[in-house]
Order: structure tokens, then C-alpha cells, then sequence
């Protein structure tokens, strides 16, 4: 018996990091699981780990409406609805103040912010009683990171966005929550500390920096970041709601 069993869930970003993470732990709990991202072969990888018969790529981009139209019309087709929908695709880059352009901030922002609401807007007709979403925020948010401000206040957004929506859907037994994952260790963290050039390189030394951030003193792994999902899609949080959950190793905590 899993927590999921017989439910459908959308993973978006779900091809690699902690939306690869969080596909398989939902697949693993017994949920039917679409993911999304622009790249297939990513998917294609996701759907080789963890199987064909639990999961299902609808590639697409969460900033291009026809596209989240398409995944929809996927999940419509399965017809039994939707329960869990994990909004974790997102974009970052670090860029300070005085170097921000027009096109940073509309990229930022596109994905981010305006692919998080209609990711959720448009699962709002399949959404069945008791449906879980929870959207993917981060530790960014609150801490003033340097160079990382376009992506802390899209976070915040993410975060606001939990609160309102919740109120707004908790009529119709449907729960919305955020996660505040702190560092993780993921090809997204590699790609914004300009790519994997061994533990000497800039995203090594980023990674050790990251960790020493945390007062456990270690990224987390994307695995702990999809208990928390797990957790949060399952009706063992029915009185969670709203909530802002922090797995960040005690970064903005302790
Ligand atoms: N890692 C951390 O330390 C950390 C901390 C706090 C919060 N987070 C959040 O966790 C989430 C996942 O990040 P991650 O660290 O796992 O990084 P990741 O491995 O780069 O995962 C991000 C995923 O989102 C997809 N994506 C990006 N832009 C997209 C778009 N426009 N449309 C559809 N999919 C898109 C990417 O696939 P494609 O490129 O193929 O589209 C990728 O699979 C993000 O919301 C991030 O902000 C991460």
C-alpha cells in the first residue's frame, strides 16, 4: 500500500534534480505521474529510471500556455482526474542589481512566477476532491542572497502565491502548500555555478560554500526534498494548509 495509490499526479520540471526526485517517490507511493520540461531526452532518461508503466512525459515548456494545454489534455485523457500537482519548474540566475536587464527579469518572471500560476490555473477543471498541490519556493526568498535577487522575489511570489491560492481553493477540499528547499545538491545548482568542471571548478567550490551555508553542513539531496512533497501530496497533511515548509538542513533556521 502506498500513500498515492490510484492517484494522478503532474510533476512539472520532472526530468531531472528534485522534480526527477519527487516523480519517482510519487511513482514509488503508487501515483500515476506526468512529467514535463523542455527537454526530452531528459524526460525520456526520467521515464528509463523509473518506468514506463508509472510515468508519463509530456514535454513542453510551463511559460508557454499551449503547452501546459497539452500536458492537461494528456492528464484529461487518462480520465480520472488529477490529485497532486508538484509546480517545481523553474529558472535561475545570479545577476546583481546594477547588471539586471529587461529580458532577465521577463525570463525570470515568465517561468518562475507566470508558469507557476498557470501551471496551477489550468489544473484547476481536472483537480479532484482532496488534491494536493504544493508549489516548489526556496530558502532564496528570505535570506538576500547577493546576485540573487530577480530569483528570491520570484520565489516570493511562489511563496504569496501558496497562501492566497489556498484560502481560494480550500472550499473545494483542495490543499496548497509551498516547499523552501535550501541547498540541493542538483544539476540546476551545477548549471547556475557555471557547469560541472570538477570539485576544483567554480561549481564545486559553490557546492562547498552551499554546504557550509547549512547548519548541518551538507546540500541536501533531491530524496529529501521529495519526502516533503510526498508528504504534503498525502492525505497524512489533510490539516496542513497554506504552510511555507522549510527542508534546508537549518540554512535559515538555527
Ligand atoms: N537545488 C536547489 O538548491 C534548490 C533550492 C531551492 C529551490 N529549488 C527549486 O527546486 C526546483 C527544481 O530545481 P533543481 O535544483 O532540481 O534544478 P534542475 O535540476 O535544473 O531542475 C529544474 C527542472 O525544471 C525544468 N524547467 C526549467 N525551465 C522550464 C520551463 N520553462 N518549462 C518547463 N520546465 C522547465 C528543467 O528541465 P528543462 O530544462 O528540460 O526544461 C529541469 O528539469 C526549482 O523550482 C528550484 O528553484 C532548488
Amino acid at each position: 500500500m502506498g500513500k498515492l495509490d490510484n492517484k494522478t499526479a503532474v510533476v512539472t520540471g520532472g526530468g531531472t534534480g528534485i522534480g526527477l526526485a519527487t516523480a519517482a517517490r510519487l511513482a514509488d507511493e503508487g501515483a500515476h505521474v506526468f512529467i514535463t520540461g523542455r527537454r526530452k531526452a531528459e524526460l525520456d532518461k526520467a521515464v528509463e529510471a523509473i518506468g514506463a508503466a508509472r510515468v508519463a512525459p509530456v514535454a513542453g515548456d510551463v511559460s508557454d500556455l499551449a503547452d501546459l494545454d497539452r500536458l492537461y489534455d494528456a492528464v484529461r485523457a487518462r480520465g480520472r482526474g488529477l490529485d497532486v500537482v508538484f509546480a517545481n519548474a523553474a529558472t535561475a540566475s545570479l545577476v546583481p542589481l546594477e547588471q539586471i536587464t529587461e529580458e532577465d527579469v521577463a525570463h525570470i518572471f515568465d517561468v518562475n512566477v507566470r508558469g507557476t500560476l498557470f501551471t496551477v490555473q489550468k489544473a484547476l477543471p481536472l483537480l479532484n476532491d482532496g488534491a494536493s498541490v504544493i508549489l516548489n519556493a526556496s530558502t532564496a526568498a528570505d535570506n538576500g542572497a547577493e546576485a540573487f535577487g530577480l530569483y528570491a522575489a520570484s520565489k516570493a511570489a511562489v511563496r504569496t502565491f501558496a497562501r492566497t491560492w489556498a484560502n481560494e481553493l480550500k472550499g473545494r477540499g483542495v490543499r496548497v502548500n509551498a516547499i523552501s528547499p535550501g541547498p540541493v545538491n542538483t544539476p540546476g545548482i551545477t548549471n547556475l555555478f557555471g557547469g560541472e568542471e570538477g570539485e576544483e571548478g567554480a561549481a564545486g567550490a559553490a557546492r562547498e560554500k552551499l554546504a557550509g551555508d547549512t547548519a548541518l553542513g551538507r546540500m541536501g539531496r533531491p530524496e529529501e526534498i521529495a519526502a516533503v512533497v510526498a508528504f504534503l501530496a498525502s492525505d497524512e497533511s489533510s490539516f496542513v494548509l497554506g504552510a511555507n515548509f522549510y527542508a534546508d538542513g537549518g540554512e535559515n533556521q538555527i
